[in-house]
C-alpha cells in the first residue's frame, strides 16, 4: 500500500470543513490547524479555495447532493456528505478538469477506508455531470438555496433591505479584493503605489479613501514591499473610514474600546500623535494589537479589560475621542469569512444588540464635552446598527448625531450604512455622536 501523501488539498479541505460545519470552529482557526505551514503554496491555495467555495455555497451544494441521492447519508457519515460538496464545488465553480475533480475526490473517500462512499460519490458526481443544467435549475428556484443563506438571515435581510437583499447576497458570495492601507507616516500613497508597480504588483487607488490601495491580485503579505517594516497594512476600505470620522488631533486622549486586532487603532496613530488607550476583553487578541503596533513603529497603552466595566480601568479623565467598534454578527464581512453564515444563529442579533447598548451606555459618560464617539460595526443588520443608535439617542439628551457624510453607503436615520460590495468595500455601519 502506498504511503498517504502528507498534504492532500482535498483531504485537508474536508478536515477544515468538518471542523467548521460540524465542530463549530472558525474557518481561520481550522485552516491554521490543518494546513501545514510548510505546505506547497499552490496546494495550500487550492485547499483554501475549496474550503471558501464550499462555505460560500454550502446550502446549494447540499441541495444538489440531496437531489441526486436516493436516500440521505447517516449522521455518522457527515464527512462523506461534505466530501460530495467538495466534489460538486469543483465541478460547478472551479477551474479543475472534471475527470480530476471526480477521481481525486473519490480517492479521498477510499483513502479514509470508506469504499462504499467512494463508489457512491463516483456515481453521484458522474450523474451530476450528465444532469447538471436541469439539476441547477431545480435547486436555484429557491433564493435561499441559490444564494446559500440560512433562512433566518434571509428573512432578516429581506426585512432590512427589501430592494437590495438579492444583490447583497450575491455580493456576499463574491471574493473580496485585497486592500492595503498605506502608512502615510512612512511614505505617500502614490510613492507606495509606485513601489508596488515596480515589484510587479499593480494596485489602484479608491476614490474617497485617502490611504487605500486595492491590489489587482491578492498575494501573501510577506511579498508586499516593506510590510515587515510597517510600510503598509491589509485593511478593507470600509474599515479605513473609522479614522476619517474619529479625526483625532495631536495630544487628544483617544479610547479604542474594542481594539483587537488593532487595525483601526494603528490607523489612528498613523494619522496623529494622539494618546491612545486600546482595550480588549480577549487577552490573546490584545497581543495582536501589540504586535501590529510594534511592526508599524507606533505606541499605545494596551489593556485587557471589559470596556463596559469602567470602574476597573478608567482613571477618571475624559476622552476627546472614543471609538466603539462593537462586537457584532460580522454579516458585512461574510465574503471574507463565509463560515459566519453557518456559525451565527437567529438569536445572535438580539443578544449582540443588548451588549452593544451596554457598551455604549457605559462609555458615553467617559466622553469629554465637545468630544466625539464613533460607533461602528461590520454588520448589515439594522438591529445591531440603527436600532442601537436610535434607542440610545432617545435616552441621551446630551448626544447629538453628526452626518457621517462618508464617500460610500446610504444615510439611515442617525448613521450611515454601507452594504457589502458598495464601491467594492465590506459592509459596515457608522454613527458619529458628539456630546453637547
Ligand atoms: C470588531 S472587533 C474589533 C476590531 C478592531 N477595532 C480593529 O479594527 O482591528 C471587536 C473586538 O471587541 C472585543 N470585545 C468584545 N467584547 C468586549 C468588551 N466587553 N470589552 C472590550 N472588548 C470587547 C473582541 O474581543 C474583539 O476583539
Amino acid at each position: 500500500m502506498s504511503a498517504k501523501p502528507s498534504f492532500n488539498p482535498r483531504d485537508t479541505a474536508l478536515d477544515v470543513l468538518f471542523a467548521v460545519l460540524v465542530g463549530g470552529r472558525s474557518l481561520d482557526a481550522a485552516l491554521a490547524e490543518y494546513v501545514p505551514a510548510d505546505a506547497d503554496s499552490r496546494d495550500a491555495g487550492f485547499c483554501r479555495a475549496i474550503a471558501y467555495g464550499v462555505l460560500r455555497h454550502h446550502r446549494r451544494l447540499g441541495a444538489i447532493r440531496d437531489r441526486l441521492l436516493h436516500k440521505s447519508l447517516r449522521s455518522r457519515d457527515q464527512d462523506m456528505a461534505l466530501l460530495v460538496e467538495i466534489g460538486l464545488q469543483q465541478l460547478v465553480a472551479m477551474d479543475v478538469p472534471a475527470h480530476a475533480a471526480v477521481s481525486e475526490t473519490v480517492a479521498v473517500a477510499r483513502g479514509r477506508g470508506k469504499h462504499w462512499a467512494a463508489r457512491l460519490i463516483n456515481a453521484l458526481l458522474r450523474r451530476f455531470q450528465r444532469e447538471r443544467d436541469a439539476c441547477l435549475a431545480l435547486v436555484d428556484a429557491a433564493p435561499s438555496v441559490r444564494t446559500s443563506v440560512p433562512d433566518w438571515l434571509l428573512t432578516q435581510l429581506r426585512h432590512d433591505w427589501p430592494d437590495a437583499w438579492d444583490s447583497l447576497l450575491e455580493a456576499q458570495n463574491t471574493r473580496a479584493p485585497m486592500t492595503l492601507r498605506v502608512n502615510r507616516r512612512r511614505q505617500s500613497v502614490a510613492g507606495y503605489q509606485q513601489r508596488l508597480a515596480e515589484a510587479g504588483l499593480p494596485a489602484r487607488t479608491l476614490d474617497g479613501f485617502p490611504d487605500a490601495l486595492v491590489l489587482e491580485q491578492p498575494i501573501a503579505v510577506s511579498l508586499l514591499p516593506g510590510f515587515e517594516d510597517g510600510d503598509c497594512s491589509v485593511q478593507d476600505g470600509a474599515a479605513q473610514l473609522a479614522v476619517e470620522l474619529l479625526s483625532p488631533a495631536a495630544g487628544d486622549r483617544v479610547l479604542d474600546a474594542c481594539a483587537a486586532p488593532g487595525g483601526k487603532a494603528a490607523h489612528a496613530l498613523e494619522r496623529s500623535d494622539a494618546a491612545l488607550l486600546a482595550l480588549d476583553v480577549d487577552e490573546a487578541r490584545l497581543q495582536r494589537v501589540t504586535g501590529t503596533l510594534q511592526r508599524l513603529g507606533l505606541a499605545a497603552e494596551c489593556r485587557v479589560a471589559d470596556a463596559a466595566a469602567t470602574d476597573e480601568w478608567w482613571d477618571g479623565r475624559p476622552f476627546e475621542r472614543i471609538l466603539l467598534d462593537a462586537p457584532c454578527s460580522g454579516t458585512g464581512v461574510i465574503r471574507r469569512h463565509p463560515d459566519i453564515k453557518w456559525l451565527r444563529r437567529a438569536d445572535d442579533p438580539p443578544r449582540l444588540q443588548a451588549n452593544q447598548r451596554r457598551l455604549l451606555d457605559a462609555l458615553w459618560p467617559l466622553l469629554a464635552r465637545g468630544g466625539r464617539l464613533v460607533y461602528c460595526t461590520c454588520s448589515i443588520l439594522a438591529a445591531e446598527n440603527e436600532a442601537v443608535i436610535a434607542a440610545f439617542m432617545q435616552d441621551a439628551p446630551d448626544a447629538q448625531a453628526v452626518d457621517p457624510a462618508l464617500p460610500v453607503g446610504q444615510r439611515v436615520g442617525y448613521g450611515q450604512q454601507i452594504l457589502t460590495g458598495d464601491a467594492g468595500v465590506d459592509g459596515f455601519y457608522y454613527a458619529c455622536l458628539e456630546k453637547r
